[in-house]
């Protein structure tokens, strides 16, 4: 049985302001108190400063990016490196999310050297994979998966296990048609066992594969109870304090979660 710790990250995407930000980070501070799992928000970069000060003192919700530049620094206007992210305390990044590879046109190559810089800096990867509708229907799921992987996997193999694998099929984002658990499971085996025949068995069982599209506080338990599910990365659902923090309950009561010191009891669903 591996002992990969859950992730619940939440995507804010391009929402919130300085109050709204304020406001949602308190709440979930009084919510989710001390996680039995890993906890990070992702607020769009321009509010990072103030989400660095709002997180200040605490160790239960660790800062992520959306995006992070491919490059070192330079003249690459509007984009921000992973050494300035470091500046605020960044500990994951977002990349290669399908919003970026559809609206941004990011590659698979792209998405392997930001992987690439964020290791170097120290920052957690979120890496994001899956398949368009379209793709699903055509029979292509497993392809575009592994040749997404693939890329990944060539230029940062060697800290597979520092990075975490986002399987998001694009059709389920935003829209709440949740992955069945059973497919999203399927999914991540072939994901782990993929990992496994190019770094071993050991990279596979340390690499940690989270479930992202429609997560809501109704599914998240089913995901969670997959023993290859090791978290989620949630959109909508992480702009409410209520259901984020149910969210996370339901990761810290999952087989497998450590229990938290002085958790109330909860039984899994
Ligand atoms: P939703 O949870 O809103 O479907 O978004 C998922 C997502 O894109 C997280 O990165």
């Amino acid at each position: 049985m591996s002992e990969r710790k859950k992730l619940v990250a939440g995507n804010w995407k391009m929402n919130g302001s300085l109050a709204a930000n304020q406001a949602l980070v308190q709440a979930l501070r009084q919510g989710v108190g001390q996680p039995a799992c890993d906890v990070a928000v992702c607020p769009p970069s321009v509010y990072l400063g103030q989400l660095q000060q709002l997180l200040a003192g605490q160790t239960a919700i660790a800062l992520g990016a959306q995006d992070l530049s491919q490059h070192e620094g330079g003249a690459f206007t509007g984009d921000v490196s992973a050494t300035m992210l470091k500046d605020f305390g960044v500990r994951y990044a977002i990349v290669g999310h399908s919003e970026r590879r559809q609206h941004q046109g990011e590659t698979d190559l792209q998405v392997a050297l930001k992987v690439r810089r964020a290791l170097a800096a120290g920052i957690t990867p979120i890496v994001c994979v899956g398949e368009t509708l379209r793709e699903r229907e055509e029979g292509l799921t497993e392809f575009i998966v592994k040749r997404q992987l693939s890329a990944v996997l060539h230029l940062n193999g060697h800290a597979i296990n520092e990075t975490v694998v986002a399987y998001e099929p694009v059709w389920a984002i935003g829209t709440g048609r949740a992955c069945d658990p059973a497919e999203a499971g399927r999914v991540m085996r072939l994901i782990r066992q993929r990992v496994a025949a190019a770094f071993g068995a050991p990279a596979a069982d340390a690499v940690r594969l989270v479930y992202g599209g429609s997560v809501t506080p109704d599914n998240a338990a089913a995901y969670f109870a997959d023993p290859d599910i090791d978290g989620a990365l949630v959109g909508g659902a992480s702009l409410k304090a209520d259901a984020f923090g149910a969210i996370i309950r339901a990761a810290a009561v999952a087989p497998g979660a450590p229990a938290p010191a002085g958790a109330r009891k909860e039984q899994p669903t």
